[in-house]
This record gives C-alpha cells, structure tokens and sequence, in this order.
C-alpha cells in the first residue's frame, strides 16, 4: 500500500508497518538481534494479555523510561557547534602551550552557548547573561575556557554561588519564572549583594538579550596565567570578538521573539552553519605583570571587576570558526562537560577565590549529571588530539581501561607491559607562585569598591543604551512586589548615577528617594567612561 510517497504494508489491525531491504537497514535490538514486528506487543490469544516474555517490547520501554538525565544545575539550556581555533603567530614567547606555537595550526573546538537562570525548555530571549564555553582538542590534551558573553560576575566568592542561583531561578514555592530575572527574590538578594552593583549594571543593557549567539562577545572574566617554557609567569584575561560585530534587540522584540519562536537563538545558529555562514570570533588577550596589576585600586583577582581596554589593548591572536553542527544534540551538546580545571601545561589559574570555587564545583556536579566518573568516555569529551594512558580503571561504564599486566605505578614491569610513567619535562607543572599569610575568611579589602566601575559601564554607554538600561530596571523592578526591595535597588542606584536613579525611581512611583546605600569605599566619580565598553552596532 501507499500512504502518499510512503511504501508501506499494512497489519491485520490496520497498522503501518514499514520493511528493510535494498540500502534500508533491519531495525535491531539493542543486543543487535534483527526485529520482525515493531508495531505489536507478543500477546496470548487474539486480545491479549501481553507476555513478559517479549524481550523487545520490554528493552524498547526500558530504554525510552531512562531517556532523562538531570538538566545542568545552572547553563541547563545550550546549543553546541564544531570548529576549529588557528593562531595568527607563534606565542611561544608568552606561554608553551602547544596550541599557541606554530601560526596557523588547527586545534578542533566545541562551542556550547547557553542561558544561565532558565530551565532546559525556557525560551532563548530571556534578559540573561549567556555562557560562552569553549572546549580545545589540544595536542596536550583538552583546555577548556569555560566563560559568559559579559566580562565580570554578580559575587566575587563562589561561596555565595548556591545562594545566587536559588534567588535567580523559579522561587520554592511557586515554582516560578522559569526563565526571567523579573521577581522578589532575585531582586532582593541582589539588593543585599553590594558586589553584584557592576553586573546589575551589565545584566540591565543590551548585552542580556543579543540578536543571537553570534552576534555576541565571551570572556573568560577571571584573571588567568600564562607561564613560558623559561618559566616567566605573564597574566592574562580572555576575550573573544566576534567578526560578525555585536548586535542586541530590544525588549519589546524579545517579548514577541520568545513567544512567537523561543528557540529563535538555537535555529539561527543552526541555520547560519548549515547555510555555510559561519561564524566567527578571534580570541584576545590582556596581558600584563604584577607591577601592572598594582597599579589598580582594584584587585586583579576579583571578577566583579574588568581591566578596561582602552587602558589595556586588548591584542587579538587567533580566530576561532563554527563550521560544524551536531550530529546528535543529546550525545554532544547535552552531555558537553567544560570545566575550569581542564588546563594544558603553559596555562594555570591564580589566586581569584570564585575560579578557585569553580575548580571544585564542575568536575562534583558532572559526576551526578552524567552517572559515571568515566564521563570522559563519550566521544565529545575524550581528548581527540592526545592519548590518554595511565592507571585508572573500573567505575560504571568503563570504557577504557589499563592495557596489559600493570595497573599500578611504580612497577618493575618494562616497556609496554609497565604501562606509562611521569614525563618531568612535558607534564604539567604549577607555576610556584608565592604562598604566605595566616588562614581566614575575612575578605581582602582590596575588594571593597563595588560602585566605580558599576558607575564606568554605565557613563560608557550611548544615550539610547543608557535609556534602554532605565527602561529595563523600571521594568524588572516593577514586577517586584515588595515595596522596600525597590527602594533598596533605587538607594544602590544612588551611588552609580544620580539621574539613572532619579528616572528609574520616577518610574517606579516611589513617593521618597531612599539614602543611598551605605558603601565600603565610596564611588570614584572621576573615572572616565570607557568608550570601548560601548556597544558596537556594525
Ligand atoms: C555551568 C560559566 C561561576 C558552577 C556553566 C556554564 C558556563 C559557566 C558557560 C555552562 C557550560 C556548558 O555549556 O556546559 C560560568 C562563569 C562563571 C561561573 C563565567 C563566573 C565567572 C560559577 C561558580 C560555580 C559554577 C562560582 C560554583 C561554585 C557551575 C555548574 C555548572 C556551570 C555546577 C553546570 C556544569 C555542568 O553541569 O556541566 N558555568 N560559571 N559556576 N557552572 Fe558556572
């Protein structure tokens, strides 16, 4: 029979039933043993019951049962894509790291961009920062930089990192928004976080709903180190610019995009890379010493704050192309696992306590996201350019285990039958950074400032962004209902921008102006705006 273009043959029942032959393959069982009918469950009699005997039918509803694994904790909605990273010089003069030695030698990539406070189903145009995390197939193994398309972050400690999160995600009881940062608790924790007044400022711009994700700039935001093969530490911020130029859409296009297509970012970079448009950014970095870094009142360990550019050139070193999609959303873009941990030799952190936080945090969380500790298995996070020999073993689906007699180190088994040993001169090495200081908790006052650079972003603003920014703080605030957290959001203001805080309150109707809120360090009202914090439409 036909059912238009469509062979088909039809059951006793009436059902479509559809055969193999020719270039169509047999549909199998997960033990590979061919299947005869998929259509209908092996029953006694005419009617039924139904056998337990029917292995089929049970592997086919045990498999589909256990078809979820828990959404990423935060980042849960992403989308993924293939390419490659190719320096424009060699940069052995300021770290070894084998992918930036020889100009113009590609290094495969995986890309996952994402919404940070949505669940996995939440729409694509929330006002939200988006995660930028890229992962390299490196000859010494996988890097990723696992970074925001905004250069600074609401805390400067990761202890506060659960706390965050809860207040922006749906409340307890309601089990809302899903997706907007519009609500009583988040604005409430915000208005307790002095430290997160220059992210406010970031969130409440353009740069929170993009025209898509390539139309966005990432930044790795911690203060990272580079050492050379001498052993010279040089400190460095990651930048990626993308060669399409920065684009925004205004809230009102939001609203409609996200109700009318809230897969809108996902089908545009699909679309651009099926359609050969690929997308483009060149990674950039600031590089500097510490004598550079004393100069600040700031502290170059704290990621609430940014080096501005135009102080610090931000020099571009490579270009990074996306000329690839999934095969299969679920096996690469689902179960990506980016960790800030993931460093080559030639790459290592620094002191900054909320990348310090992170290093724990990825490795612990994928471990219960994706069930086994040999997570590293799956194609998309196995090294692809480095061989993986040591002696750890076992665990739930092992896929790779020790080859040959030795599972252990130091043996007096030789060659291939000892298995692999220590490599002092290509392993990796931590650069000996100087450690000193009793323990505490008490944070540096060095990270007192949080208003000087809130105020900076916002004066780098054109006047059509600063009056974007107004609208969207009256417009968050006025979805919160408890009275005393607007003001407090207001007295914050205060100390950023006295008109913004005038118009904002304005908006809001509040009958009195708050005091402005007590601060740690007072503003420095003489900084200048950064122009090129601007937003660039091109
Ligand atoms: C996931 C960025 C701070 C814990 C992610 C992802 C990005 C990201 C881009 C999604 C990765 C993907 O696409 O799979 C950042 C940035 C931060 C930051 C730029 C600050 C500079 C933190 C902190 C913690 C944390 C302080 C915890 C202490 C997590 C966890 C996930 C995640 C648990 C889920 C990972 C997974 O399930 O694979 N983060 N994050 N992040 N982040 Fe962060």
């Amino acid at each position: 029979a036909k059912f238009g273009d469509v062979d088909v043959h039809r059951g006793q029942g009436g059902e479509v039933h559809q055969v193999a032959g020719g270039d169509v393959p047999t549909l199998t069982t997960q033990q590979g043993i061919p299947v005869a009918d998929d259509q209908n469950t092996l029953k006694a009699g005419e009617r039924g019951p139904s056998l337990l005997e029917d292995q089929h039918f049970r592997e086919k509803i045990f498999k589909f049962d256990h078809e979820r694994i828990p959404e990423r904790v935060v980042h849960a909605r992403g989308y993924g894509a293939h390419g490659y990273f190719e320096p424009y010089e060699s940069l052995a003069d300021i770290t070894s790291a084998d992918l930036f030695q020889r100009a113009g030698e590609k290094t495969p990539v995986f890309v996952r961009f994402s919404t940070v406070a949505g669940n996995k189903g939440s729409p694509d145009l929330a006002r939200d920062v988006r995660g930028f995390a890229v992962k390299f197939y490196t000859r010494e193994g996988n890097w990723d930089i696992v970074g925001n398309n905004i250069p600074i972050f609401f805390i400067q400690d990761a202890i506060k990192f659960p706390d965050l999160i809860h207040a922006a995600k749906q409340e307890p009881d309601r089990g809302f928004p899903q997706a907007q940062t519009a609500h009583d608790n988040f604005w409430d924790y915000m208005s307790l976080t002095p430290e997160a007044m220059a992210m406010v400022m970031w969130i409440m711009s353009d740069r929170t709903i993009p025209r898509s994700f390539r139309f966005m700039e990432g930044f790795g935001i911690h203060t990272f180190r580079f050492v050379n093969a001498e052993g010279k530490s040089t400190y460095v911020k990651f930048h990626w610019k993308p060669k399409q130029g920065m684009q925004s859409v205004v809230w009102n296009e939001a609203l409609k995009i996200n109700g009318a297509d809230p897969d809108f970012h996902r089908r545009d970079l699909w679309d651009a890379i099926q359609m050969g448009d690929y997308p483009e950014w060149e990674l950039g970095f600031q590089l500097f010493d510490d004598d550079f870094a004393d100069k600040f009142d700031f502290d170059i360990l704290d990621a609430t704050k940014i080096i501005p550019e135009e102080i610090l050139p931000v020099k571009r070193v490579g270009k990074m192309v996306l000329d690839r999609c999934v095969e299969n959303f679920f096996a690469e873009t689902e179960q990506v696992a980016f960790h800030t941990a993931n460093l080559v030799p030639g790459i290592d952190h620094t002191n900054d306590p909320l990348l310090q936080g992170r290093n724990f945090s990825y490795l612990d969380t994928q471990l219960k996201r994706l069930g086994s500790p040999n997570f590293t298995h799956i194609p998309v996070n196995a090294p692809r350019n480095a061989t993986v020999c040591n002696f750890q073993q076992d665990g739930h689906m092992a896929m790779h285990n020790p080859k040959g007699r030795a599972n252990y180190e130091p043996n007096s088994w030789g060659g291939e039958m000892g298995g692999p040993r220590e490599n002092p001169e290509r392993g990796f090495k931590s650069y000996p950074a100087e450690v000193a200081g009793e323990k505490r908790r008490a944070r540096a006052e060095s990270f007192a400032d949080h208003y000087s650079q809130a105020r900076q972003f916002y004066l780098s603003q054109t006047e059509v962004e600063q009056g974007h920014m107004a609208l969207a703080l009256t417009f968050e605030l006025s979805k919160v209902e408890t009275p005393a957290i607007r003001a407090r959001v207001v007295s914050h203001l205060l100390n950023i921008d006295e008109d913004l805080a005038k118009t904002v309150a304005r908006g809001l109707r509040l009958e009195t102006l708050p005091d402005p809120a007590p601060a740690a360090r007072p503003t420095r009202m003489d900084l200048k705006a950064s122009p090129a914090l601007s937003i660039i439409l091109n």
